[in-house]
């Protein structure tokens, strides 16, 4: 049993030390505690996060319902998924991974990160990563400063156009002060000292398979 102390529009929450808990009967939003949020699983708009089939994120926390200090989404990243390699000038991008695991780029290096692993990304720094063959990878993303969500929310409506416009999406990322590039131009490294990790990337197998819109996959 469990006692309703808070009515927020349609919303209903209990907080008890009892077992069961009454989910929320307006599951769209967060219920607002006098700024402070309480939002329950499942809540969250969806948004295309890539140019790729059924890439699907969910905003948790925005910039307006956190002071502009961070940018809270995630998502189920689906066998083959992951963006360009990348570099964000505005924010530094946190990943914790829920579950499954993820390969990364970060600078350049390259790792595989399993479930429970953080992966902070600097500003500046660019980075990618993609799902080579998890089938349950699940990732929280943790942008600060906030911002990002507005890129997003341009950028879905390009992705889910079809057919695709790469430089449309370039421009927006460029707006929102992303760099995106083509996978191995940033990553050719003149310096000796470097070239054995390099050689790592750019033998790695996710790095050689292109993902089309349709799901198709080729190789370089
Ligand atoms: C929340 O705001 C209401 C109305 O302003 C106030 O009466 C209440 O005490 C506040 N609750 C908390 C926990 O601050
Ligand atoms: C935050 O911005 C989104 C998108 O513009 C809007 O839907 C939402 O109502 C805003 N939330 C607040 C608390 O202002
Ligand atoms: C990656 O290598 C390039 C070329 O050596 C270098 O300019 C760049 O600073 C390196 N990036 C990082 C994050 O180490
Ligand atoms: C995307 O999702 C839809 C609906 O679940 C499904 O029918 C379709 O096969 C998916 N496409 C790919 C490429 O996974």
């Amino acid at each position: 049993m469990c006692h309703v102390i808070l009515a927020v529009g349609f919303s209903f929450v209990c907080l008890m030390h009892s077992v069961s808990c009454v989910m929320a009967l307006d599951q769209d939003q967060p219920i607002n505690i006098n700024g402070s949020l309480f939002i329950e699983p499942g809540v969250g708009k969806s948004f295309r996060a890539l140019a790729f089939p059924n890439a699907t994120r969910t905003f948790k926390l925005r910039g307006n319902q956190t002071g502009n200090l961070f940018t809270l989404i995630e998502g189920k990243i689906l066998i083959g998924e992951g963006p360009k390699l990348h570099l964000h000038h505005n924010e530094d991008e946190t990943f914790r991974i829920i579950s499954g695991q993820v390969q990364f780029i970060i600078g350049n290096e390259t790792f595989c990160a399993p479930a429970g692993s953080v992966v902070y990304g600097k500003r500046g720094i660019q980075m990618s990563f993609r799902n080579v063959d998890s089938p349950d990878a699940y990732v929280q993303f943790f942008f600060s400063p906030s911002g990002i969500e507005n890129y997003f929310d341009e950028v879905s409506a390009v992705y889910t156009t079809v057919p695709y416009d790469d430089n449309k999406a370039n421009a927006i990322a460029n707006k929102y002060g992303m760099d995106m590039f083509d996978l191995f131009r940033r990553i050719l490294v003149p310096d000796p000292a470097q070239r054995a990790r390099v050689i790592d990337i750019q033998s790695h197998r996710w790095m050689s398979t292109i993902y089309s819109q349709d799901g198709t996959q080729s190789n370089h």
